[in-house]
């Protein structure tokens, strides 16, 4: 994961950011006293309740209860995660970050050279591509296949030089080390030496959250094997953590409220060509949970759209893995003669395709319909192992509603009596219920909490006068784990002399980081009331 950032650095960012200013960017703030108030950003409201405190550095929204400090604000606005929105302020304050460790510094500066040579790289190959006579049959070929003058543009398309080092011979003279060229995959080791990757081929440079190129896709001109070659993994470059196009159709996304998920490069370009822009591809990988945590960030509802009936099968499968998690809605739909989405758009036109996504399934019908396929429901037998797959599969599924419903299809379809099935499913589940009635069980008692409450607001509102005092009383007067929490928070600061707010723990949870700008700003927001 990403890397550790130094609390100092983290405090100094914190203290040089303007965070009046930065919200103001967002949100038409007015100053009333002390502090200043604005219509919250992050729900609809009529009447401000979103409070920003530039003494404190912390927002609040006492409507939905969102806040946090300038970090917050970005990782929520920008949709980046916490490192991102650290790196992303420091950048603009030009503050060079400390990593936590000498090796993650390290790190950091390898990183920082492999992403100037896959940009020296990208403006080469787009050079050669748009501008030099060897790129001109790759351009040709390109426009024949209807990825028009514009998408080379905004895709930053290129062509890699057939000779082999030409490439690397440039970033020699540009002053990088065949080993840091190797290291960002971008030169391989052969028999006759030093070798570009990417010889003779289309190059798609692949972009992350930042818009920094952190990889390249590379396709052969016309037919032959490999059709396609990436860059390997490299310090910048996971293709669990990566998807194309993410960046440029980030806007859309969120606007739709969905995403569109492709398999090739060209579906991407296609679509987007075609004005479906909230659309992204794995690279040449299966989607991963990580995908979806990402694209979570972004959307309820992602539609994977399969090339044909076999490859959906096999990601499907590999899909009902997903049924769990509840961050996204995961929908399938299958093209369908060995079509893929770009041949789909230049044969029957974009609408046509619109309607084909409206027309996806969510995962566990899918996945539902694939098992039944699967099995020969004309025998008992193969009903009945039909029936257990479905039942561990509705297993899955979080909504109550949902379970049902698919039980209700399911006794329709075998007549096989719901209740029935009801103790069926309620064998398969026994272990998760109990875990289910102990949550339900914490959540129950709060009334002393409210004591423990106003006593933490107070220690962090002026810890001057009361923090000692609290710290001094001891943990176990805490009975909340949130509480509790907030003690710690509040001990250690005192313990490190830093301001609580300042402290680094808080960025891993939000949960807590919320709970304690509640406390730092609340009677600030009753006063003035
Ligand atoms: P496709 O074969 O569908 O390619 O592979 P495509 O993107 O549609 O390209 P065109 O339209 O035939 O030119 C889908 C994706 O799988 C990965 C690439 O990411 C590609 O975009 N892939 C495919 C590879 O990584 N290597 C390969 O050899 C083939
Ligand atoms: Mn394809």
């Amino acid at each position: 994961m990403a890397a550790k950032i130094r609390d100092d650095d983290l405090a100094q960012i914190r203290e040089s950011s303007d965070l009046v200013e930065i919200i103001s960017s967002h949100v038409n703030l007015k100053k009333t006293g002390r502090i200043f108030k604005g219509l919250c950003p992050f729900h609809k409201e009529k009447t401000p309740s979103f409070v920003v405190d530039p003494q404190k550095q912390l927002f609040h929204c006492f409507g939905c209860g969102e806040g946090g400090d300038v970090f917050t604000f970005l990782m929520k606005t920008e949709n980046l995660d916490f490192v991102e929105a650290v790196e992303v302020l420091a950048s603009k304050l030009g503050h060079k970050i400390a990593y936590e460790s000498q090796k993650d510094d390290q790190k950091a500066s390898k990183r920082e050279r492999i992403k100037k040579a896959n940009l020296l790289a990208q403006r080469y190959f787009s050079y050669l591509l748009t501008q030099a006579e060897a790129g001109k049959r790759a351009q040709d070929y390109l426009l024949k296949r209807g990825i028009t003058k514009d998408s080379i543009e905004k895709f930053s398309l290129g062509f890699s030089p057939a000779s082999g080092r030409a490439l690397f011979e440039s970033l020699l003279k540009k002053g990088f080390s065949q080993k840091e060229l190797a290291s960002a995959g971008l030169v391989t080791e052969s028999e006759r030496g030093p070798l570009d990757l990417f010889r003779g081929r289309i190059i798609f440079p692949i972009t992350d959250l930042k818009g920094d190129t952190i990889a390249f896709g590379g396709r052969i001109l016309g037919e032959g094997l490999p059709k396609y070659i990436n860059t390997p993994e490299t310090d910048l470059f996971r293709k669990g953590l990566t998807l194309y196009n993410l960046k440029p159709a980030k806007g859309e996304m969120v606007a739709a409220n969905k995403v569109i998920v492709v398999e090739g490069y060209t579906d991407v370009i296609t679509l987007s060509q075609a004005g479906i822009g909230n659309v992204v591809a794995t690279l040449g990988t299966a989607l991963t949970g990580e995908h979806l945590n990402l694209l979570s960030r972004f959307v309820e509802k992602v539609i994977l759209v399969f090339d044909s009936d076999k490859a959906g099968k096999a990601a499907a499968e590999r899909g009902v893995g997903f049924l769990g998690q509840s961050k996204v809605d995961i929908y399938v739909a299958t093209l369908p003669n060995d079509l893929d989405p770009a041949d789909f758009i230049l044969r029957r036109g974009a609408e046509e395709f619109s309607r084909f996504i409206d027309g996806a399934a969510p995962l566990a019908e899918y996945s539902i319909k694939r098992i039944l396929a699967k099995h020969d429901l004309k025998s008992l037998t193969g009903q009945k192992r039909a029936i257990k797959e479905v039942l561990s599969l509705i297993n899955n599924l979080e909504s109550e509603l949902e379970r049902e419903g698919y039980l209700t299809r399911l006794s329709d379809k075998f007549k096989v009596s719901f209740e029935s099935l009801l103790s069926e499913l309620k064998k398969v589940k026994g272990t998760s219920q109990a875990k289910e009635e102990e949550s339900t069980l914490k959540t129950a008692l709060s009334s002393q909490e409210r004591c423990e409450r106003e006593m933490l607001k107070m220690a962090l509102q002026e810890p001057e006068s009361f923090a000692d005092l609290i710290i001094d009383l001891g943990e176990e007067l805490f009975t909340g784990e949130l509480n509790r929490k907030v003690f710690e928070t509040i001990k250690k600061g005192r313990e490190e002399e830093r301001i609580i707010q300042d402290l680094s723990d808080l960025k891993d949870d939000p949960l807590l980081m919320r709970y304690i700008s509640a406390l730092s700003l609340e009677r600030i927001e009753a006063d003035k009331e």
